[in-house]
């Protein structure tokens, strides 16, 4: 992280002279340094020599800059990536420590974000005093990096721990801590970019529905629920809080999914407009019956005649009623399962039905529909129809609810589709 914006706030301590060559190594290596003098501070090591070996004005008063706009302690805790308190006398400690903010060094460091450091420099009873302990593991505490001083002969002439850590130490401690910095902001983009659909609710319907006739028989249909299971797991791996809510169906749930069973299509679309309230995105695979028995028997039904004639009521178009009743920012999808006039038939369906996108399969196509691992589908918009090669079942999953985000995110779908 070369051009790393590296804020210096020197208070008054003899050990001022070492930030110097800190200065102008930092510089050298394409650093940005500005550095803060407090008055004691200006007193040990002049400005016009930092300001040399920085390339930049030093800030040592909150109204001394040329621009009188600027509000000093804001911009340059802003601008700040890292910064570092060298040398920290006990005073300055003290100040950080209960949030003390009376000049402008003092003011920066309560506004700062960044990572802080501080190199104590300081008499051996100063620094060993309860107070400036204390202070320290304040600091600490909240996160500050201490680099500890050195033992050894101070400039009071007392012999003990209170010298300033050397320039090449603080210089270790700055890329330290600007590294792990870096290492923990990429891990953080890392973790959004595997995990796009954190914070997104998916709600995915699976399995086929079965309208019962009496204790004994019922009418269903052959979906085995693979592909809507393989888009719940497809979910939550990239980061959605999923429901399923899953007809019966032999498979096992992937697992950290909320599973919703229900039998006849009634069942469904209870469940169905209950967790649509809440749905980021809505993908509709479940195989629903189209009509129902219109009379269920509690008891088996008798053999009696040659033919038997039952009626059959319709049942509730779910899907059409989503559609219609969409929540702002909820994005739908459809399946269509077909066996001719795939791509015709399926755009009346997204048409009709107000879907964002459907997903068509074709029954008679191998490797694709009922029971299989794998599908072929062609994927329908309002605009435009894509049509995908054979792939897993999971696989699909991805690729429905990445270009589901894309539509949800107002985005080209063709990222999604690459
Ligand atoms: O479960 P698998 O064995 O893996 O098989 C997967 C699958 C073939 C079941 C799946 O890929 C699929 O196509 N699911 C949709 C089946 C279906 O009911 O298609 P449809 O064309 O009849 O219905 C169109 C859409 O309306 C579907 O999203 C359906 O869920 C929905 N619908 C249908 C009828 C109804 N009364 N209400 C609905 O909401």
């Amino acid at each position: 992280m070369e051009s790393a914006h590296i804020l210096i706030g020197l208070s008054g301590s003899i050990a001022a002279f070492k930030i110097a060559s800190l200065v102008s190594s930092l510089t050298k290596q394409g650093y940005e340094v500005r550095v803060i003098e407090t008055k004691h501070a200006a007193a040990f090591l002049g400005p016009l020599t930092l300001a040399a070996l920085s390339h930049h004005d030093v800030y040592t008063d909150e109204f001394n800059g040329a621009n009188e706009a600027m509000i000093p302690h804001i911009a340059l805790s802003r601008w700040a990536d890292l910064f570092l308190i060298a040398p920290a006398d006990a005073n300055i400690l003290a100040k950080a420590a209960c949030g003390i903010a009376d000049d402008l060094l003092s003011s920066t460091i309560l506004a700062a974000t960044c990572p802080m450091l501080a190199a104590p420099a300081m008499n051996v009873h100063m620094f060993e005093n309860i107070a400036t302990q204390n202070n320290l593991k304040t600091l600490h505490e909240r996160g500050w990096h201490i680099i500890d001083p050195a033992y050894g002969m101070l400039a009071c002439q007392e012999a003990g721990q209170g010298r300033m850590a050397e320039p090449a130490d603080l210089e270790a401690a700055i890329k330290a801590v600007l590294a792990k910095n870096d290492a923990s902001r990429q891990s953080e983009s890392r973790q959004e970019a595997d995990l796009p659909l954190q914070g997104k609710r998916v709600v995915v319907s699976a399995g086929p529905t079965q309208e019962s006739l009496d204790p004994v028989r019922f009418m269903s249909n052959h979906s085995s629920g693979k592909q809507g299971y393989a888009i719940a797991k497809a979910a939550r791996d990239l980061g959605a809080t999923v429901t399923l809510v899953s007809g019966p169906v032999t498979i096992a749930p992937p697992e950290g999914v909320e599973v919703v069973p229900i039998v006849s299509a009634l069942d469904l679309e209870k469940a169905m407009l209950e967790q649509a309230e809440m749905a980021d995105f809505i993908i509709m695979a479940a195989a629903v019956a189209d009509y129902r028995f219109k009379d269920q028997h509690d008891q088996k039904m008798k053999k009696s005649g040659d033919t038997l004639t039952l009626e059959l009521v319709k049942n509730p178009d779910i899907l059409a009623h989503l559609g219609a009743n969409k929540k702002t920012g909820q994005i739908l999808c459809g399946f269509a399962m077909e066996t001719e006039n795939l791509d015709a038939n399926a755009r009346i369906k997204l048409e009709s039905k107000n879907c964002d996108m459907l997903v068509a399969n074709n029954l008679h196509t191998k490797g694709a529909g009922f029971q299989t691992d794998t599908n072929i589908v062609s994927l329908l918009f309002k605009d435009r129809t894509e049509h995908l090669d054979l792939q897993t079942k999971e696989a699909l999953g991805h690729i429905i609810l990445k270009t589901m985000l894309s539509l949800q995110e107002g985005d080209s779908v063709h990222a999604a589709l690459r």
